[in-house]
């Protein structure tokens, strides 16, 4: 392989400062790695009129991987949709094809006082939240439009087809086998035809695994189960909706939703990284946020896009190794600014 080129593409808030620290990170490995950065979100916004410019996207088509930071900037709020900073993270996602956003959650040693959980109840866990990205309801059309009754009413289409459940189902499928071979999917099937495609989907693909035990759950009953007993949890395979919001409170389970990293995935294993959190504009600019989830998604970068596994072992161990060492950043308990962290991990290269 010619130098693998990587797109930094660092957004909005946090975004850049947990970003900063996974390059250095990466930087660190004595890899042969080129970079090349653009403007994403409310920043590109900002300096092109557009969040995701162009330019934006040839380079991430162009790289051989994307590490993302965040978007989101309250100042663009109240623009219209096409135009806010989130909008550049849905368009990379849809026009890179990445369907496949892969959550992984396990708790490291010495961060069971920041979890909201029982010690012994997070110390457990470990999981894989398998969650569609390119589909649902946050793809389908929407509306705005007034009532007869003279009532403003919203619409936003909820949708899947069964070609796009099967190869998200197939990803779930292939990561428990990986696993502890124990796949749960999460649907409303009780209440939503899309969920019920879904179910009936992913039984249709389960006749092609028959090592992995394929169970199903309400995702409101998932919700409940996920601070019962999150340990009974290894793969979640769920749609867009159901992922998005059931991977925040997974992160609380293991820490902070500084912690969580995540992958997504088109059908060539070419990827996306970037933490599952936002710009965090209540701490942007601060240097308190927590740089891991970033970190720990350069991990999977070499791992998924660069076949390193080698050198993302050693990122996860030097994270974890940084963290045993009681360098925390304040949404774990302690007071390390975000570089501070970061210099800890690279120490503990
Ligand atoms: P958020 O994840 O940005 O923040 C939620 C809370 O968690 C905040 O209190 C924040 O300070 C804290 N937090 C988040 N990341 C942290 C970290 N690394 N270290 C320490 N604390 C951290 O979610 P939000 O406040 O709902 O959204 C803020 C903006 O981010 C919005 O514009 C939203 O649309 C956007 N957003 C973007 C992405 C993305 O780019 N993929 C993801 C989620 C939210
Ligand atoms: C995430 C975010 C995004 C999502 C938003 C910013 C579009 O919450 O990456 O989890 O909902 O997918
Ligand atoms: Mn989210």
């Amino acid at each position: 392989m010619s130098t693998p080129l990587i797109a930094i593409l660092a957004g909005d808030g946090i975004g850049p400062e947990v970003t900063a620290e996974a390059r250095r990170v990466l930087e660190a490995l004595d890899l042969d790695l080129a970079f090349e950065e653009a403007p994403v979100g409310g920043a590109a916004y900002r300096a092109h009129g557009h969040p995701l410019p162009p330019e934006t996207l040839d380079l991430a088509r162009r790289a051989d991987a994307i590490l993302f930071g965040a978007v989101g900037d309250p100042a663009f709020d109240a623009l219209e949709r096409a135009f806010r900073p989130e909008q550049a993270i849905l368009g990379l996602r849809k026009e890179l094809g990445t369907f496949a956003n892969l959550r992984p959650a396990k708790i490291f040693a010495g961060l069971e006082d920041a979890s909201t959980l029982k010690p012994e109840i997070a110390r457990a866990i470990d999981l894989v939240i398998v969650r569609e990205l390119n589909g649902d309801v946050y793809f389908g059309e929407k509306s705005r439009r007034t009532t007869a009754a003279g009532l403003r009413e919203g619409h936003d289409l909820m949708r899947y087809d069964e070609d796009e459940v099967r190869r998200i189902a197939r990803v779930g499928f292939e990561t428990a086998a990986k696993r502890r071979g124990k796949l749960c999917s999460v649907d409303k099937a009780n209440v939503l035809e899309t969920s019920q495609l879904w179910r009936d989907v992913v039984i249709e693909v389960a006749g092609d695994y028959p090592q992995v035990e394929l169970s199903h759950m309400y995702v409101d009953n998932a919700a409940m189960q996920l601070v019962r007993n999150p340990g009974a949890f290894d793969t979640i395979v769920t749609g867009n909706l159901f992922g998005d919001i059931l991977s925040d409170q997974a992160s609380m389970c293991v820490g902070s939703i500084g912690m969580l990293p995540s992958a997504s995935l088109d059908a060539a294993g070419k990827g996306l990284y970037e933490p599952i959190h936002g710009s965090a504009p209540d701490i942007a600019g601060q240097g308190r946020a927590n740089p891991c989830a970033a970190i720990l998604s350069a991990a999977m970068l070499l791992r998924h896009s660069l076949n390193e596994a080698q050198a993302a072992d050693r990122v996860e161990a030097a994270v974890a190794a940084a963290l045993r060492t009681g360098v925390h950043t304040p949404d774990l308990g302690g007071d390390a600014s975000t570089q501070a962290m970061g210099d800890a991990v690279l120490a503990a290269l």
